[in-house]
Formats: C-alpha cells, sequence, structure tokens
C-alpha cells in the first residue's frame, strides 16, 4: 500500500491504533515463490495462482455446518450438499447462504471478487456445496463409481463456460487441512481454455502431470494448508485434485462457493442463481 498521499502525523497514529483495534487477518497469494502482499485482494488472479484469507468463516457457521455434516455424511459414497436445498438453513435460497457463512466468504473477498468479477456477481446455485471428503486411494474411489473423493486433475469450469471469469472459495471446517485431513493439490500451470478431467476413461493423473511438465518444466504443485474457518481461492481454470495420504484418518469438511458474472449463468443452467451486488455485502 503507498501512503505517499497521507500526510500528517496525526492522521498515522490515529490510523495505526485503528489498524491495532482491528487487525488483519493474513493474507497470502502464491505465485510459484511465497509471497505475503497485502494488496493481494485486488489482485487479477492467474490461472494457478491462489490466494488463502485466514478466518474466513465465523465460528457460528462452522458450528452450524459441522452439525449438518455429521447429521448427513455418514459413509464414503454419501455425495455432497446443495446449500440451496437445505431447508433446515432457512426458506430462501439467499437464506441459505445467508446461514451457512457462503455470504460471510464473499464479504472477505469482496475486493478481490470485484476486480476479477465486477460489482454484479452471481453465485451458481448448483455449486455452493457443503462436502465431505474422506482420505481414500485413487483406486478406491474409482470402485465407488464416481468421483468421491475428486481425485482427479480438473478445472471447476466447463466446457461452455470455458475461460469466462470465475472464482472459485473453499472453506475448511477442521483445523490440519492438507495436513492430518485431505487438502488439495493445486497444479500451477498456466491455461487458457477447459481442457477436461483427468483420472476416468484412461485419461489418467499421471497422464496430466506429464503433460503439464512438457507445457512448463518448471510448473509444480502446491499444497496449501488451512485452518478452521480459512478459505482458498482460485480461478476455474486453475487445475486440483484432493490431496490425501495414507496417514490421514479423518475426513474433511468444507464449504464451496463458486461466483461467476451474472451474464454467464447461463453457463451452467437456467436455475435460479443467486445474483447480487457485490458493494451490499
Ligand atoms: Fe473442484
Amino acid at each position: 500500500m503507498k501512503w505517499n498521499h497521507l500526510k500528517g502525523k496525526n492522521f498515522i497514529s490515529k490510523f495505526q491504533k485503528a489498524m491495532a483495534l482491528y487487525p488483519r487477518e493474513k493474507m497470502t497469494i502464491h505465485l510459484g515463490a511465497e509471497k505475503e502482499d497485502e494488496e493481494n485482494q485486488f489482485r487479477k488472479l492467474k490461472t494457478g495462482q491462489y490466494i488463502t484469507i485466514e478466518k474466513s468463516l465465523p465460528e457460528i457457521k462452522i458450528q452450524r455446518l459441522l452439525r449438518i455434516a455429521d447429521q448427513r455424511f455418514k459413509k464414503v459414497s454419501d455425495r455432497p450438499l446443495y446449500i440451496a436445498d437445505e431447508i433446515t438453513l432457512g426458506d430462501s435460497v439467499e437464506k441459505r447462504h445467508q446461514l451457512s457463512g457462503a455470504l460471510a466468504m464473499l464479504k472477505k473477498a469482496k475486493n478481490l471478487l470485484q476486480t476479477n468479477i465486477g460489482d454484479e456477481i452471481a453465485i451458481i446455485r448448483q455449486k455452493t456445496l457443503l462436502r465431505r471428503t474422506w482420505p481414500m486411494s485413487e483406486d478406491h474411489s474409482r470402485k465407488l463409481g464416481h468421483n468421491a473423493s475428486n481425485l482427479t486433475w480438473h478445472q471447476d469450469s466447463n466446457p461452455k463456460h470455458g475461460n469466462r471469469a470465475m472464482i472459485v472459495l473453499m472453506a475448511s471446517l477442521q483445523d490440519g487441512f492438507g495436513e492430518q485431513i485431505p487438502g488439495l493439490s493445486i497444479h500451477n500451470l498456466e491455461v487458457n481454455s477447459f481442457k477436461g478431467i483427468y483420472g476416468y476413461d484412461g485419461k489418467k493423473v499421471e497422464i496430466f502431470e506429464k503433460q503439464a511438465k512438457e507445457v512448463d518444466k518448471n510448473s509444480q504443485i502446491k499444497r496449501p494448508r488451512l485452518n478452521r474457518g480459512d478459505m482458498i481461492i482460485f480461478d476455474g481454470l486453475t487445475f486440483h485434485r484432493t490431496y490425501a495420504t495414507e496417514t490421514m484418518t479423518s475426513p474433511r469438511d468444507a464449504l464451496l462457493v463458486r461466483v461467476v458474472k451474472p451474464k454467464d449463468t447461463q453457463n451452467f443452467g437456467e436455475l435460479q442463481h443467486i445474483k447480487l451486488n457485490i458493494k451490499k455485502l
């Protein structure tokens, strides 16, 4: 942040006092090398980059979501829950997004969303999910008959939406994301189109990793670590997959939200997507 325009000691000391009362949560951007920068929240995110913001989901929302998760997710094959359809969270889709904490996450990423999407945003209705992910091998996931543990390398965009603006936000409900419980592997490969899914139908995970090295020999896989309530943000073309190891024994719960421009919601079906002005959050 540039301070040149701030004249006078008085202002600075008042500002410092205010900052001491309201400390900023740590925000980190990952551009290949680790770097912290308080202007990150205004940054145009490139494909392959991600930002983490600490304490993005309030404790009351975390506890509410965990109660629902414990009731609904009993076995590895249980599918994610659509927040828009969760009647225990209120009688409207908007209320359900508020009570789940989805809107709180967007508020924390307000400047980033303004820069990357615009003031007018749309939450993709069927992509706000409460998801429980168990640590399991790719083989086990395959035998369950669907991508139960999200172990494929994939992008969250789709063939129709392609490279249009899209931001993915994911908050962990537990400590130890990416360490003691499943996390995410993020590939920092810069791509500019939707490439499909690697992990099924002969297009194996290893094939993608080999191709990525051929495109950019310096490309890397990052494994961010999050604690309870922290969130990770990346764009709709960034390749990612669940990161899990054999030493992990407990599942991880996460709240996921995907945001696009209102004019692009048609790429995600004719549903009642949630349109709002980011300034009013
Ligand atoms: Fe995903």
